[in-house]
């Protein structure tokens, strides 16, 4: 089979462990590495929550670990651990990984490889997207050489998730999003017009808790954070899984409605971090505007059965 090869850009995160977990288990799909950013908690606590996730579930991933701070070097005070926990993954009380990330950083990881290689390689950011900018910032040269960025964030038009404009990984860092979309590179958008559609219901979680073996068990553990983060707002029944939801836009489009056009992403006033969306047919960039929830759910369950359930390899 032809894999699609992703460096997966990430900032672990709840719902970025479930689709590190995820990917891993997609036969379309070879990660190459994972590079972390700061976002759901510090660079340190997301790089470490990725080496225990690598070391736990034996994944062969290298880990690069990349930003710490914004595009423009503004140091993050206030990290949503009302959704991820104090250490990003649910305050569980997981122990330290004997893993280390690899030495070089995560940009210049990416700025190596993608010189290296004709091969194509997309890249897949669900964080915020600072490692990407920075890497295009410092090496200009990479753009042509970047298959696609596909990307969790934004809002087109549906509410944003931190403001009435913006999504969170573009509020976090809204002038890298906009140099990303300004670089000239294909993007694909799966924001939260996609990601609220495809929501998992918490009976499935319950389901996959018993069928997935250790992952079942640990994803029923880190979830209980965010649970709990929704039935504050009178959301019982289930959750979106946004990271997830993009990961399966790299290989399954025809499970979302994309429309083609151009991205901008507003960096000042009461709009900071909107993503504006111009369709357009000649547009570099796609914006996945809906999503088959039905579609997806049985493509997610599939994979995660055939890697972790009962009788797995
Ligand atoms: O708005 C949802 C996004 O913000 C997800 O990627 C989540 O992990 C957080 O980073
Ligand atoms: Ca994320």
């Amino acid at each position: 089979m032809n894999q699609t090869v992703v460096i997966f850009d990430t900032d672990p995160g709840i719902d970025d462990a479930m689709a590190l977990l995820l990917l891993h288990a997609l036969p379309s799909i070879e990660i190459r590495a994972i590079s972390t950013v700061f976002g759901n908690a510090s660079i340190a606590a997301c790089t470490r929550n990725a080496l225990y996730i690598c070391e736990r579930f034996n994944l062969p991933y290298p880990v690069y670990q990349g930003a710490g701070v914004t595009f423009t070097g503004q140091a993050e005070t206030d990290y949503p651990d009302f959704v991820h926990g104090l250490d990003g993954l649910g305050d569980v009380g997981f122990p330290a990984p004997s893993r280390h990330a690899e030495s070089q950083t995560s940009v210049d990881y990416m700025i190596e490889t993608l010189r290296a290689t004709d091969e194509p390689i997309e890249l897949l950011a669900v964080g915020r997207m600072t490692n990407l900018a920075e890497a295009l910032r410092q090496a200009p040269d990479i753009a042509p050489l970047i298959q696609r960025i596909v990307m969790m964030g934004g809002a087109v038009a549906v509410p944003g998730n931190v403001t009435q404009w913006a999504e969170a990984n573009i509020y976090g860092d809204p002038e890298a999003a906009a140099f990303v979309f300004d670089s000239g590179v294909p993007v694909l958008m799966v924001g939260l017009d996609a990601t609220l559609e495809h929501r998992m219901k918490k009976t499935s979680l319950m389901a996959l808790r018993h069928e997935l073996g250790d992952a079942g068990e640990f994803l029923w553990q880190i979830k209980q954070c965010y649970l709990k983060f929704y039935a504050d707002k009178g959301i019982f029944d289930g959750f979106p899984i946004h990271d997830s939801t993009a990961a399966l836009a790299v290989v399954h489009p025809d499970c979302f409605e994309m429309r083609r056009g151009n991205l901008v992403c507003e960096t000042q006033g009461e709009q900071r971090g909107r993503t504006v969306f111009t369709e357009s047919e000649e547009g570099v960039h796609e914006v996945a505007m809906a999503a088959d929830s039905a579609q997806l759910t049985t493509i997610f369950e599939t994979a995660m059965h055939a890697k972790y359930g009962a009788g797995s390899l």
